[in-house]
């Protein structure tokens, strides 16, 4: 025996990507370099990855856009972009075996020379890196710009490696446009090749829903009407439009949050268990739930949009106040909406679902709320402090779950109160929470869809979208009807109270 104490075991779960292959030698081509996607998530999610050995061992990053710059001032910015915004400490040995690897190309798409020299520049590091004719091309730029870089990259395909092209929302403005863009994207690409982001898939939390509903023998049978009495999901940000009025004035929040982040949320927790965890399985099985979803009368949609108020403390200007938005922009920052998903699983159990700017606090959770024991034996007085149980899902922060449960408060007598059972990550895995980019360009990487959107998916997303915002169309709302830093309008507290019911507490 030695008299050291033994080395305390590595947690096996702390790091679940390190479980994975590495991929292949490749490129990825960033197209808008210079945008904030790419300072805020896209260089600092690159960076984790170099610092867990994730990215292959030959490997290229090429930057693209119109500014002005070359390679030295590219990794300049790079670097102060990884220092403010990686979750990792900056290590300066990380940094200088990634930086070599970053290029710079400044050119517009609109003239032709520039496809030229993408392709010259990849040709020579193919040839200098042995990246094997390997690409991720990845459009973190504005739509408008999507067809033209689409059309050049694709007229100059070659069959060497393999190519995935990354597309970032918004994938179309209704559903005639996200058509329009599935089919300029097929006439030069494979739907396999191609990787919609919703980045709200590659959050850990999100993908454990999948986890929690079907690697656990507990919850499935009681995943159904008969046993939930309704379920809520809530996407609920603090921040305003910060400076993204030009996007923001015709997006608002049903095509932000609600077309997107908020029906993929639904989906997964609506879906039948899929045969097995591929790409297509998980796919067939969450369209079949946004097929199924029954279009809202105008009776069971709330829009919102912020006045003047005080959020965390500070004050805040209402959203016609906002730079770039008109003084009497109809533009909705809230949307709450019951939904139905009609299939036999699901059938007459409400969906309430709500999500907005500038409210009182940062959160997403999904909620499960069960129906109240049928016929508990103790008096009503002694469980005046109980609630049916809930399972709450809390996609961020505070990352993790929660069953809220009827327990004895100790001493006499029988009196009965909620209490919770809770599950946190940073408990459990002793870890800090992967970045969502983290996952997805790792994922584009290795070539795997699953966690990223199939043509069919968005167009039946924007199916229902259409149909709100149509309705939407036939009166003016009365802008703003909620102050910032509240929960919303009244109107969405009524849509529950009508039914007997209402929002979690925060
Ligand atoms: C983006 C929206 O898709 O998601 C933003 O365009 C929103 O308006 C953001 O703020 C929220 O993402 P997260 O990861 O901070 O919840």
């Amino acid at each position: 025996m030695t008299a050291t104490a033994p080395k305390q075991q590595e947690n096996p779960l702390a790091e679940g990507l390190a479980l994975r292959r590495t991929p292949d030698p490749c490129a990825l081509v960033i197209f808008g370099a210079s945008g904030d996607l790419n300072h805020k998530k896209l260089m600092p999610a690159l960076y984790a990855l170099a610092v867990r050995r994730l990215l292959p061992q030959r490997f290229a990053i090429v930057g693209v856009a119109r500014t002005e710059g070359d390679d030295e001032s590219f990794r300049q910015d790079m670097e102060a972009a990884v220092k403010q915004h990686a979750r990792d400490e900056f290590r300066q040995d990380t940094w200088d075996e990634l930086a070599p690897q970053l290029h710079y190309l400044s050119t517009d798409f609109a003239d032709t020379s520039g496809e030229d020299k993408v392709h010259d520049l990849l040709e020579k590091l193919d040839e200098d890196e042995e990246l094997g004719g390997n690409r991720v091309f990845y459009l973190a730029v504005p739509p408008p710009a999507f067809p033209t870089i689409v059309e050049a990259l694709g007229k100059r395909r070659d069959d060497r490696g393999w190519t995935r092209l990354v597309v970032e929302k918004p994938f179309g403005h209704d559903l005639a446009s996200a058509q329009q863009l599935t089919a300029t994207l097929l006439e030069y690409f494979k739907e396999e090749e191609i990787f919609r982001i919703d980045h709200y898939l590659g959050k850990e939390t999100v993908q454990n829903m999948l986890a929690l509903r079907f690697a656990n023998g507990i919850f499935e049978p009681i995943w159904n009407r008969q046993f939930v009495d309704h379920v809520q999901i809530t996407v609920a940000e603090s921040i305003g439009i910060e400076a993204r009025a030009g996007y923001y004035e015709h997006a608002g929040a049903i095509r932000d949050i609600f077309q997107n982040h908020l029906l993929q949320l639904l989906a997964l927790t609506a879906m039948e268990p899929p045969i097995d965890f591929t790409s297509d399985s998980v796919h067939n099985e969450k369209v079949k739930v946004l097929r199924a979803l029954h279009t809202p009368g105008p009776k069971s949609v709330v829009r919102g949009q912020y006045g003047r108020g005080f959020v965390e403390g500070e004050e805040a200007v209402a959203y016609r106040e906002e730079a770039g938005v008109a003084a009497d922009s109809v533009t909705d920052t809230y949307v709450a909406a019951k939904l139905y998903v009609d299939n036999w699983r699901w059938a007459d159990t409400p969906f309430y679902v709500r999500m907005g700017k500038r409210l009182a606090r940062h959160e997403t959770t999904i909620a499960i709320q069960f129906k109240a024991a049928p016929h508990p034996p103790f008096e009503e007085a002694a469980s005046e402090g109980l609630r049916p149980n809930v399972l709450v899902v809390h996609v961020q922060p505070d990352e993790g779950v929660s069953l809220a449960i009827g327990a004895k408060v100790p001493g006499q007598g029988m009196t009965i109160r909620t209490v919770h059972m809770d599950f946190l990550y940073g408990g459990a895995f002793r870890t800090g929470m992967p970045e969502a980019y983290e996952r997805l360009i790792l994922d584009t990487m290795l070539g795997d869809s699953t966690l990223f959107t199939r043509a069919d998916e968005v167009e039946e997303q924007w199916l229902l979208v259409d149909s709100i915002v149509a309705a939407w169309q036939r009166d003016k709302p009365a802008f703003p009807n909620y102050p910032a830093g509240s929960w919303g309008p009244p109107s969405a507290d009524e849509l529950l109270h009508r039914d007997g019911r209402s929002w979690r507490r925060h």
